[in-house]
Formats: C-alpha cells, sequence, structure tokens
C-alpha cells in the first residue's frame, strides 16, 4: 500500500513569516501544502485569498492542495485555479450547483474535490464519486485550526473506502489530526491526512511526517 499523503495546513503557522513556515513544510518531505481559505460566510473566520496562494506557488514545488470553505465558490473558481492551485476543494453545503462547480474546476485541467462538514452524509456525496479526485472528510468543523478531533469522522473513511469499487478518488480527512488518532484512520482507509497544529507543534518534523505517512 502506498504511504498516507501528509498534507500540512499553514493555518496554524506564522504569517509574519510565511515564507520560512512554508520551507519548514518542505524541509519536513510532506508532498502536499493545504491552504485554508475562509469566507468569513460559509465558515466565521476569514483566511486569505488567490494573491497569496499565487505568491506561494512563486516559491513552492509542493502539491497546492486548496481548501475552499467558501459559500458559492463558482465565481472565485478562475482566480483560484489560475493562482496555481493543483487541486481545489469545495463543500457540497456551498451550493448552488456542486456538478457544475466541480466540472468547471476540471475545465482549468486541475484536480477537483468535494468535502463534507461534520453533519453531512457520505450519502450525500454518492453520485459525485466518479466526478471527483478527492473526498475531504471534516473531522472538525470548518473555520478554525486546533480544534479537537471528531470520532465520527472515522466510519465516514471506511464508508468512502467501502465505496470505492475501483474508483481512484483520494479519501482525506482534516482537523484535529496527530499522532494520536493516525493509526486508526490509516486502518479505515484514509489516503491523505490534513495536520496543521500538530505539524507546527512538532519538535521534529521530519520525524513526524515519516511516522504520520508510513503504513
Ligand atoms: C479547519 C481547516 C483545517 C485545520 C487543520 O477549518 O480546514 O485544515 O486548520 O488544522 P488542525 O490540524 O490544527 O486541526
Ligand atoms: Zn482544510
Amino acid at each position: 500500500m502506498d504511504k498516507v499523503i501528509i498534507s500540512p495546513s499553514i493555518m496554524t503557522a506564522d504569517f509574519l513569516n510565511l515564507g520560512q513556515e512554508i520551507k519548514k513544510v518542505e524541509d519536513s518531505k510532506a508532498p502536499w501544502l493545504h491552504l485554508d481559505v475562509m469566507d468569513g460566510t460559509f465558515v466565521p473566520n476569514i483566511s486569505f485569498g488567490p494573491k497569496v496562494i499565487s505568491d506561494i506557488r512563486r516559491g513552492c514545488s509542493l502539491f497546492l492542495d486548496v481548501h475552499l470553505m467558501v459559500e458559492k465558490p463558482d465565481h472565485l473558481i478562475k482566480a483560484f485555479a489560475e493562482a496555481g492551485s493543483d487541486s481545489l476543494t469545495v463543500h457540497i453545503e456551498a451550493g448552488p450547483d456542486i456538478v457544475g462547480t466541480l466540472k468547471l474546476i476540471k475545465s482549468f485541467g486541475i484536480q477537483c474535490g468535494v468535502s463534507i462538514k461534520p453533519a453531512t452524509p457520505v450519502s450525500d456525496i454518492e453520485p459525485l464519486l466518479d466526478l471527483v479526485d478527492q473526498v475531504l472528510v471534516m473531522s472538525v468543523e470548518p473555520g478554525f485550526g486546533g480544534q479537537s478531533f471528531m470520532p465520527a469522522s472515522i466510519d465516514k473513511v471506511r464508508e468512502l473506502a467501502s465505496l470505492k469499487r475501483g474508483r481512484s478518488y483520494i479519501i482525506s480527512i482534516d482537523g484535529g489530526i496527530g499522532l494520536a488518532n493516525i493509526d486508526v484512520l490509516k486502518q479505515a482507509g484514509v489516503d491523505a491526512v490534513v495536520t496543521g497544529s500538530s505539524f507546527f507543534n512538532s519538535d521534529d518534523r521530519s520525524a513526524f511526517v515519516n511516522r504520520m505517512s508510513s503504513r
């Protein structure tokens, strides 16, 4: 089985020294960088937009895994794709037409993902599983880093693993993930994990990434 893809989130990084923080991710050998975009409407917090992503793109060769926590995201897809995102993940709860949004993302030649909040069942996205490259299970209420992991999300990973049946979507999980819960997520069938505070608070980030990614 392939290693688990580790996608450190910069949500808990020091934005005054963002370049150095991203260098920490590169040095750790994590292959992805998770970028949380928040609009203050879909979630009660605001983070950053396409300008920050295009600046990151200029200095970083990591796979840019962009998580859009944005209401009705269609009008923003072009800007985020052209900023250099490798993947754009949108929420099924964000409206208005998830299939249209996913097709719009794919029209820019990049990967697309769909995410579900803790209260949304996997059955709501079942019809989309042939369309997406990634399914992102939220294991906290989206909006802030540093929250506690919600164990009910483990069953969603299991369900998505059993629904794969030859399909190639990546099962990702986001929120409150670290050494304390990685093993059960691996057993459940996770392919990628987002990790914010556990990554940045770790003393030895390379060892952390190694331990998190090994099967
Ligand atoms: C939550 C974000 C997450 C989060 C991850 O809305 O989508 O990516 O910041 O950070 P930790 O690992 O601290 O929960
Ligand atoms: Zn995220």
